[in-house]
């Protein structure tokens, strides 16, 4: 229908008559001369309606609104001196209108196109419309381009791109399954893939070396702004391979994806331990892009004359007191922010915060007099204090003070405003730790066919897997791990889980089975596709980046999804409700 995209038109076009389609932007009359703001995908062109040039496409133009759809043939001219737009790529020329139809009308738009502070709820009922802004397609272009260099860069490296099945048995990511009811095999129940895991296990035993996946994960789990219950995960699975060969493909994945973006990051990432990340900067996931890293004081304050310190030092096993520096901190925060700070940290838990004051005269604050100067003078040197600088202590149980401080780090580093924008500090947290212990219960921290380091122990959160997360600006982008590939230590981590042999084979026989069949030492990784362009756009929620995204409440406003069915459907299933859930 078109000769041309509005963005194509420039001034090489002067005096061409040609034809451009798209949505009416805005529309002013200026005393009989209707000017249009016609947009496409990308692009507005101004269309200029002069009854003294063509009665009969003025006459049209009077009948437009706001996002009707139109086709407008007529020649191109430059604007007039003064009248150029230096914000539009067309912005030097207009076409003179000789031809306007009106393909479609629309109705009154509901928001605003562009408009951020609409009420989400509105945004999403009518998502097709919010797509329709500059902003939502630049996004999605950018998500296609990241796709394709995703699929060309593995491609290059020899992966093969393989689907593997939606109905599925239930994974091993750790959340809630969304169930789908069997017709045929009445109350029986397909469970949505958590994640490809055992699939992609399985093509390495199937001999296929090197597979991807740009892969529809399912989970039905609390939603944050970076989480969604259907998102897409770039998944990775390797044979024949360690730890380093994995990483090495992940980082030449990731340099090209972020290249062809139009992104500079380099071509291989800092690693840091699991153990170092939480002792340093209180998470799994740090973010390097500013330092305020701490450091461990737990010795200096076994020697204070305070019981509660002192007391808390005698366990350096499971409790730690750590110190976080602020440099200038004592001349930037007010006596009101140092209390604020303190209220933060008791939210997640702190029985308090402590702090010294680095003055001319001396470390000062509330608790100096309970520390030999010998022990003061360790303090500056340990936390390398200069006049001006403010210091935090937290103490207890060390998951507790790793949680509160590490919250308390980023807080302080977006009250400081000294996060840079702009920048990818990507870092590789490797050597997680095989279990973790909540509640008595042993679980695996990544999944159970994670390889551990060694299975000699004496406590089992002591001992260490092959696991490794990629983490960009705070944010886990994707994890992985090198995979249990013998049957006998899969069988000693499913007893250290509590898992029995009747259970594991009911859950995951046909992996036990295939490991038996001369499965290759292999490993992988996957990444969050969608949370890689939310980083990329600086978007603010994974929503963003999702074409057609839930609500927090796992709902799609568009569909009105989910929904109830009809007794038909559900009898046909073998199911019946027993209670309508609460709205
Ligand atoms: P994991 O569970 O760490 O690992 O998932 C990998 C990456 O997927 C993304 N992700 C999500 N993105 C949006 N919404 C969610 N609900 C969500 N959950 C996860 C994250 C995360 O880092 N099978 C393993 C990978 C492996 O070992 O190879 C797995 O799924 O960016």
């Amino acid at each position: 229908m078109r000769t041309h995209y509005c963005a194509e038109i420039g001034e090489e076009h002067i005096g061409e008559v040609v034809t451009v389609a798209g949505w009416v932007a805005s529309r002013r009359d200026h005393g009989g001369v209707i000017f249009i703001d016609l947009r496409d995908k990308d692009e507005v062109v101004q269309l200029v309606c002069d009854p003294a040039d063509n009665v009969e496409a003025h006459k049209m133009a009077e009948e437009v609104r706001d996002q009707f759809v139109l086709l407008g043939t007529g020649k191109v001219r430059a604007r007039g001196e003064g009248l150029e737009n230096p914000n539009l790529k067309t912005g030097k020329v207009e076409i003179v209108v000789d031809n306007l139809v009106i393909e479609n009308r629309s109705m009154p738009m509901p928001f605003e196109l562009g408009d951020e502070k609409v009420n989400e709820e509105i945004r999403l009922k009518y998502r097709y419309l919010e797509l329709r802004s500059q902003k939502a397609y630049d996004t999605f272009k950018l998500r296609s381009k990241a796709t394709i260099a995703t699929r060309n860069a593995l491609d290059e490296m020899g992966f093969l791109e393989v689907e593997t099945p939606v109905l599925t048995k239930s994974t091993p990511e750790g959340a809630r399954d969304y169930l789908v009811p069997s017709r045929v095999h009445g109350g029986e129940f397909y469970a949505l893939p958590q994640s490809p895991q055992l699939f992609k296990q399985l093509l390495m035993v199937g001999g296929f070396d090197r597979y991807f996946q740009i892969a529809k994960c399912f989970r039905d789990e609390d939603l944050r702004a970076d989480r969604q219950p259907e998102f897409t995960q770039i998944d990775v699975e390797m044979s024949f391979c360690d730890q380093k060969d994995v990483i090495g493909v992940g980082e030449k994945l990731i340099h090209d994806v972020f290249d062809k973006c139009g992104f500079d990051v380099p071509t291989t990432f800092p690693r840091i331990t699991y153990a170092e990340a939480m002792e340093k900067y209180g998470s799994d996931k740090p973010d390097l892009r500013y330092d305020l890293a701490m450091v461990d004081v737990i010795d200096i304050f076994e020697r204070c004359d305070n019981e509660i310190f002192s007391n808390i030092a005698a366990a350096p096993h499971k409790n730690r007191i750590k110190a976080l520096r602020v440099p200038k901190g004592d001349e930037i925060f007010s006596k009101r922010q140092m209390k604020g700070f303190e209220e933060y940290v008791r939210k997640f838990g702190a029985q308090g915060l402590g702090y010294f004051q680095m003055k001319e005269e001396g470390l000062k604050g509330p608790l100096t007099k309970f520390f030999t100067d010998d022990d003061i003078q360790a303090i500056i040197d340990r936390c390398e204090l200069e006049v001006g600088d403010a210091v935090f202590f937290g103490a207890g149980d060390k998951k507790l003070v790793w949680d509160y401080m590490g919250r308390f780090r980023i807080y302080l580093a977006e009250t400081m405003g000294i996060i840079p924008a702009d920048t990818f500090e990507f870092v590789w947290v490797v050597d997680f730790p095989m279990f973790e212990v909540e509640d008595g219960r042993v679980k695996a921290l990544h999944h159970p066919f994670t390889m551990p380091k060694s299975l000699d122990h004496n406590d089992v959160e002591e001992i260490e897997s092959i696991a490794y997360d990629i983490v960009l600006n705070g944010t886990e982008l994707g994890g992985g791990s090198i995979r249990i590939h013998k049957e006998d230590i899969q069988a000693e981590i499913f007893k250290l889980l509590g898992i029995s042999e009747e259970e594991a084979n009911e859950k995951f026989g046909f992996l036990l089975e295939a490991l038996k069949f001369g499965a290759p030492p292999h490993g992988g990784f996957a990444l969050g596709l969608d949370r890689m362009i939310m980083l990329m756009t600086g978007a603010e929620s994974i929503r963003d980046v999702i074409a057609f995204p839930k609500t927090q409440r796992a709902q799609c406003l568009l569909t009105q999804a989910p929904s109830p069915v009809d007794g038909e459907q559900l009898k046909e299933l073998s199911l019946r409700i027993r209670q309508t859930p609460k709205a």
